[in-house]
């Protein structure tokens, strides 16, 4: 059984109220926090950049940060968000014109890193840097919105992803973003995730305790 990280995406949050929301679905038992950057370049919408990081972290904010950069380019923001406090900063190869040194970069700045993969991106470009991996993020929706539905064909691809993990030996984990509900988080589960991002699927409901509860039931079961 693994240790199920339940991941608020705070795109779904109240922006006008972003320390409070955070605060209160933190209390509310998630374990960490996924943060969305986009640049209305690399997806077709515009968010938050490293100042409202750090932001977060003066308000008193100490869970890690995913930081989830949908950025092109991705390098130089990258000590940016490391110095406004992020724990994970994932990125998506095709933004980056040197995998291996952007995946390096992150860790030289003392933060833990990932690759995302979109709906159609192969898992193809793990496959010479999995000692420089801390995290596989797979979307299961194609990256831009908050509260679009899974693309099934996450769930075979979830498999795969396990898979390489298993015969890495090493403990990277395996999260999943985009379209995750109270009735289909243990499906994902199955499939190999351990962290799940849910935006809308908390944000959009009045009782955060509430559903964080009810995901966390589906997973124990
Ligand atoms: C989409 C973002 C997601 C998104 C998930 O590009 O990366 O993190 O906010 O939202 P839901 O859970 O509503 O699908
Ligand atoms: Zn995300």
């Amino acid at each position: 059984m693994f240790d199920y990280y339940i991941a608020p995406s705070i795109l779904s949050a109240d922006f006008a109220r972003l320390g409070e929301e955070v605060s209160t679905v933190l209390a509310a038992g998630a374990d960490i926090v996924h943060f969305d950057v986009m640049d209305n370049h690399y997806v077709p919408n515009l968010t938050i950049g490293p100042l409202v990081c750090e932001a977060l972290r003066k308000h008193g904010i100490s869970a890690e940060i995913d930081v989830h950069l949908m950025v092109k380019p991705v390098d130089r923001i990258i000590p940016d968000f490391a110095k406004a406090g992020a724990t994970y900063i994932t990125f998506h190869p095709e933004a980056s014109e040197h995998v291996d040194r952007t995946l390096q970069l992150i860790r030289d700045c003392g933060c833990k890193s990932g690759l995302v993969f979109n709906p159609a991106t192969p898992l193809h470009y793990l496959d010479y840097v999995m000692d420089k991996i801390d995290m596989i993020l797979l979307m299961s929706v194609n990256p831009g919105f908050g509260g679009q539905s899974f693309i099934p064909a996450t769930l075979d691809k979830l498999k795969l992803a396990r898979e390489r993990i298993k015969q890495s030996g090493r403990p990277i984990r395996l999260e999943v973003d985009g379209g995750v509900k109270v009735d289909n988080i243990r499906q994902i589960a199955e499939a190999g995730a351990d962290t799940f991002v849910a935006g809308s699927a908390i944000f959009n409901t009045p009782n955060y305790q509430e559903t964080i509860a009810k995901m966390r039931a589906e997973l124990a079961k």
